[in-house]
């Protein structure tokens, strides 16, 4: 049941290990990814009933097109499956779902997939979920720039933020990588400037409620202080100290 500690509004995670808890059974990556699907529902629901309001979550890289083909297209075949058979799970639990990342070098299958999601879940208010695929945070930054360029607007900090495809969003409280990484791997660049990282060295299909919690737990033991000393922020309860 739900902690009662400080909750993150918004969490992102990297969600990594699929491959390894695979290969450490003798089975093809891709049986990783499809537990990898379950694993990401269980987390949905754990965040609902945590009162989170955003969840980010990175499930296909722009670098991740240079795996073998035949993980690609299992990883594009899941997508289309998952679409498939989860979003009516996740419209009668109130998700609202929003697709960042390039879509033009998907198959018309699964961009019709993630619009049609989209549109069917574009009312529900009880927690927003992103799903980051093909997708990279240097993307993100370039897109929106170029974005701004062909207005004719300036580039500057609260353009680039109003023109990303994260916009709708406030930035990460909390980003947890699990699977044992301590990198970004060109996620969220902009947005986690001031997130505090978590990392796991649980593989992804293993994560569950408990480590949900931990993490939490740790985030709330944090003093988040956006440049500040800490002298300035010790009388504000971190439920008010999070970024806009
Ligand atoms: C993360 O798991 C999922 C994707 C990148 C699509 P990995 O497939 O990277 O799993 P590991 O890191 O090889 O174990
Ligand atoms: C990051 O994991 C991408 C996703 C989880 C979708 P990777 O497994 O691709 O990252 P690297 O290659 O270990 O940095
Ligand atoms: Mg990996």
């Amino acid at each position: 049941m739900a902690a009662k500690l400080p909750v993150p509004c918004h969490i992102a995670i990297v969600m990594d290990g699929n491959g390894r808890w695979a290969t450490r059974r003798l089975l093809p990556r891709v049986a990783g990814h499809k537990q990898g699907v379950d694993a990401l529902r269980r987390c949905v629901h754990a965040c609902i009933e945590r009162g989170v309001g955003v969840l980010t979550v990175f499930a296909f890289s722009s670098e991740n097109w240079q795996r073998p083909a035949d993980e690609v297209s299992g990883l594009m075949e899941l997508m289309a499956m998952a679409l498939g058979r989860e979003v009516a799970q996740l419209q009668k639990a109130g998700v609202r779902l929003h697709f960042i990342g390039e879509r033009t070098r998907l198959s018309d299958k699964v961009r019709g997939g993630l619009a049609q999601a989209e549109s069917a879940t574009a009312h529900n208010t009880r927690l927003v979920l992103n799903v980051c695929f093909n997708y990279g945070g240097r993307w993100e930054i370039a897109h929106a720039a170029a974005a701004l360029a062909a207005r004719g607007e300036p580039i500057d900090e609260v353009g680039l933020s109003r023109a990303m495809g994260m916009a709708h969003v406030p930035d990460p409280d909390l980003l947890i990588r699990t699977g044992g990484e301590k990198r970004i791997s060109n996620f969220l660049l902009w947005q986690i400037a001031y997130s505090e990282l978590y990392f796991s060295d649980v593989l992804w299909p293993e994560f569950d409620e408990a480590e949900l919690d931990a993490a939490i737990a740790d985030y709330a033991r944090r003093e988040r202080r956006f440049g500040q000393t800490s002298q300035q922020v010790v009388a504000i309860p971190i439920a008010e100290k999070r970024t806009a």
